[in-house]
């Protein structure tokens, strides 16, 4: 090489620098925008590098990962007592579709009940959400390319409740695309709980995991 090429700039790795300075923005911008709690989202990077690739907890966690982003509407249920890493592996799922350009959103059932009730005495409607909760993403719009809904069993199990989950999981499904429902209930509670047609539908795309090991707390 010339010292005259040396001290050429690479048009081509400048645009791929502009290239990466974007992608970067957009991944940090997904991920910031996800929902994910701070707590978890702090840590989903060192427990990705440096979870034992043989305990159970990450071979779940691959496992759904791998199910996932299929545009086949894969709807898993993730079942488990307290301090098994149910919120962690959420976190850590978001932060690979992000890092992958897919936008994921992460809300506690109980937040997503408040927002959809504040639509009722505002003029936007809760049609309008659920319609945005579960339409193919374009672009940049905030829209979810999987959508988890963490701590189900904070419901208070009303008919309106059961019946916007199925909608939202419905369409979700019609639209190919991804839902997670995240609950501490046993698995033998979520057939009353979550109900018998997501339950289907999760059999037939995706699955129900029973998280069975030790709490990460007691540890
Ligand atoms: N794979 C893991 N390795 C190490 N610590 C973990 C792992 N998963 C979760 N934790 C930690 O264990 C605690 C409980 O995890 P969390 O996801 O909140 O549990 P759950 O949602 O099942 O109640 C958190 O402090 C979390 O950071
Ligand atoms: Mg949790």
């Amino acid at each position: 090489m010339t010292t005259a090429e040396t001290n050429t700039k690479n048009p081509v790795s400048e645009e791929q620098y502009k290239y990466d300075d974007v992608s970067k923005s957009r991944v940090r911008g997904m991920w910031a925008r996800s929902g994910v709690p701070h707590k978890h989202m702090d840590s989903a990077k060192t427990i990705h590098e440096t979870m034992d690739r043989d305990s159970i907890w990450w071979s779940t966690y691959e496992y759904i990962l791998n199910n996932l982003g299929k545009d086949s509407g894969s709807i898993f249920i993730i079942t488990g007592k307290r301090g098994v890493g149910k919120t962690q592996m959420a976190a850590c799922i978001v932060r690979i579709m992000c890092l992958t350009f897919r936008s994921a959103s992460y809300r506690r059932a109980s937040d997503m009940y408040a927002i959809l009730k504040a639509t009722f005495d505002s003029k936007s409607s809760e049609l309008t959400l659920i319609d945005r909760w579960s339409e193919k993403p374009k672009g940049d719009d905030n829209k979810s390319r999987l959508m988890i809904i963490d701590d189900m069993q904070d419901r208070a199990n009303s008919d309106w409740e059961s019946r916007t989950l199925n909608q939202i999981v419905d369409r979700r499904y019609g639209n190919c695309l991804d839902t997670i429902l995240i609950t501490n209930e046993k698995r033998t509670n979520i057939q009353q709980t979550i109900g018998p047609s997501i339950i289907s539908r999760a059999d037939e795309t995706g699955g129900i995991i029973e998280c069975t090991w030790d709490s990460f707390r007691a540890l």
